[in-house]
């Protein structure tokens, strides 16, 4: 292989752990805490978790751990789509494994969940994984969306466990992964064998966390490099003063993305799904909130401007909501006869035959082009795939048509020209960022502790990360914890609860302070590339949200 410089350099560096992990870990040992129960749903997920419910949460601290000490083999999964860092999760798992103990084996099966079911599985030795430290990616061993569901999988999935003589899974997922390792976590348990699952929390798109789970890895770096397309566009718009540029963001149902994209670039208009949805806002009023900025930049003179888009922002307009969840009832109750049917015409026929009245009537006015997107496949748990509907371009058409209805009545002289964009898969494998390089690594090293001291059903978690790398405090949060149930496939099911932009939450108030005043400005922010080398400043510095969420100024 021919590394570039940063490749090499960035192999090379030495990402910082808690205090706790820098000293030797045969003194390394878990605290219990209190039994952390769900908030909601209480009854119903105590009969389906049984054996994993109500656990204690867990804090590591010094002491004696025998068990730590024994000889182990682990097996890990990346599962869903790539997070920066992924490959530090591994090496935190792998430098603790074999401080511990040299004859300790680390697996890793290959392309999700699914290698752990058909038995796919590769040795991750010392060579090997230099090749991969402190770089983006997930092709160490790859990943897969398969949904470990069906009595067989499980079997197979226990048959592969047992087969290799693990005593431990590590699965490395956004909250559908780590709802799936709470399943196999009571599973294992429930056949009364020993082999520990601990998740840690992955993705991008920043909805897996909670009290215990500040963020999920690969956010800050994901978030580093779309401000800095953001920021490039923002000047390239101010330059050449003639585009109007809707950009749409990863990041599925939540918009935290695009909520940091916005305090890092200060665009002149930012839509929050969440929002949206609690206002009850309908996309006409969406449209209100674009083109009020477009007809003040015109008349300053100013035909140009950006716009932030959450991809799964036409799923939270309500009257959209419905409209989807009602496919997503008819699809789960008839796929076979749907999947029969070959033709466009026909699919949509035979939607809107069942679909209501006004959702039929919504469903209508829409473009064709995101007709087809929404009867599109959903992924293996359920989800619309948001990143496939083409919501900037639904947004531009909207745009134009309001801006010919006011042009026609003479309240609005400007031009309107626009260029749209999708910024998704360029940020998922990117060389972490600092924070994300010692955050996943802290993360590995303590679902190693966790998975060593047979503890099972827990997601590995790194707190207080607003503090400097040895002041974090490591742990694990039982994963029942962070479970609700919710419609899937037409039917309830034990799921991690997303977290989503809260209204009332300090990153959403501060951006509603500010927005306004973007509104009309062409001051953008210009937050450049990620830095790896230099003041700590500028190389350490977490997510505005975080620091927002924490109270840091
Ligand atoms: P995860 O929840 O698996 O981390 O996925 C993150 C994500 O990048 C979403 O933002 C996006 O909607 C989705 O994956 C795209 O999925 P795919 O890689 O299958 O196209």
């Amino acid at each position: 292989m021919d590394f570039s410089p940063l490749q090499s350099a960035r192999f090379a560096y030495s990402p910082k752990l808690p205090a706790i992990l820098r000293g030797s870990i045969h003194k390394v040992t878990t605290v219990m805490g209190s039994a952390a129960e769900p908030a909601d749903d209480k009854d119903r997920l105590r009969a389906a978790f049984p054996r994993t419910y109500g656990l204690p949460s867990v804090t590591l601290g010094s002491g004696d751990n025998p068990g730590i000490k024994k000889a182990m083999k682990i097996g890990v999964i990346l599962s869903g789509g790539p997070a920066p860092g992924g490959h530090n999760v591994i090496a935190g798992i792998f430098d603790g494994l074999k401080a511990a103990n040299p004859a300790s084996e680390l697996f890793g099966f290959r392309g999700g969940p699914g290698g752990l079911v058909d038995d796919k599985c590769m040795t991750i030795d010392a060579e090997l994984l230099d090749k991969y430290r402190n770089t983006g990616g997930f092709d160490l061993v790859g990943s897969g969306r398969t949904k470990i569901e069906t009595p067989q999988q499980f079997e197979k999935a226990l048959e592969t466990a047992k087969r290799r003589k693990l005593d431990a899974v590590v699965v490395i997922g956004g909250d559908d992964s780590n709802t799936n390792a709470a399943l196999l976590a009571e599973f294992f348990a429930a056949r009364g064998e020993s082999i520990a699952v601990v998740g840690v929390p992955k993705t991008i798109d920043g909805d897996l966390k909670n009290e215990a789970i500040e963020t999920s890895f690969g956010f800050d770096t994901a978030t580093k490099v779309y401000s800095e397309l953001i920021g490039n566009i923002c000047r390239d718009a101010a330059s050449s003063r003639k585009y109007w540029h809707f950009i749409k963001l990863m990041g599925r149902s939540a918009s935290h993305i695009a909520l940091e994209c916005a305090f890092q670039t200060r665009p002149n208009v930012c839509l929050i799904s969440e929002e949206v949805e609690q206002k009850r806002m309908s996309l006409g009023q969406v449209i209100d909130r674009i083109v009020a900025s477009v007809v003040g930049r015109a008349e300053k003179g100013e035909n140009f401007g950006v716009v932030l888009v959450p991809e799964g922002l036409i799923e939270f307009v309500p009257e959209v909501k419905f409209l989807i969840g009602e496919i997503n009832d008819i699809l789960a109750a008839t796929e076979h006869e749907f999947k029969a049917l070959h033709s466009f015409v026909d699919h949509k026929a035979f939607i809107l035959e069942r679909l209501t009245e006004p959702s039929a009537r919504l469903f209508e006015s829409l473009p064709q082009g995101i007709q087809e997107q929404l009867l599109w496949d959903r992924d293996p748990h359920g989800n619309v795939q948001v990143s496939r509907i083409e919501t900037e371009k639904l947004l531009v058409e909207m745009t134009r048509k309001r801006l010919k209805d006011l042009e026609a009545a003479g309240a609005f002289r400007g031009k309107f020209d626009y260029q749209t964009h999708f910024f998704g898969y360029e940020g998922r494998c990117g060389f972490p960022s600092n924070f994300d390089a010692d955050y996943c690594y802290s993360l590995g090293y303590t679902a190693f502790v966790l998975a060593a001291s047979g503890l099972t059903g827990y997601l590995s978690s790194v707190r207080d990360l607003t503090a400097s790398a040895d002041k974090w405090v490591a742990g694990g949060v039982p994963l029942v914890s962070m479970m609700n149930m919710e419609r899937r496939h037409g039917a309830d099911k034990p799921v991690i609860k997303k977290a989503l932009v809260e209204l009332d939450g300090s990153p959403f108030k501060h951006f509603a302070s500010l927005r306004e005043a973007w509104a009309q400005s062409s001051d953008y922010r210009l937050p450049g590339p990620i830095q790896y080398f230099g003041p700590s400043e500028i190389v350490d510095k977490p997510t505005e949200t975080l620091r927002l969420e924490k109270g840091v100024k």
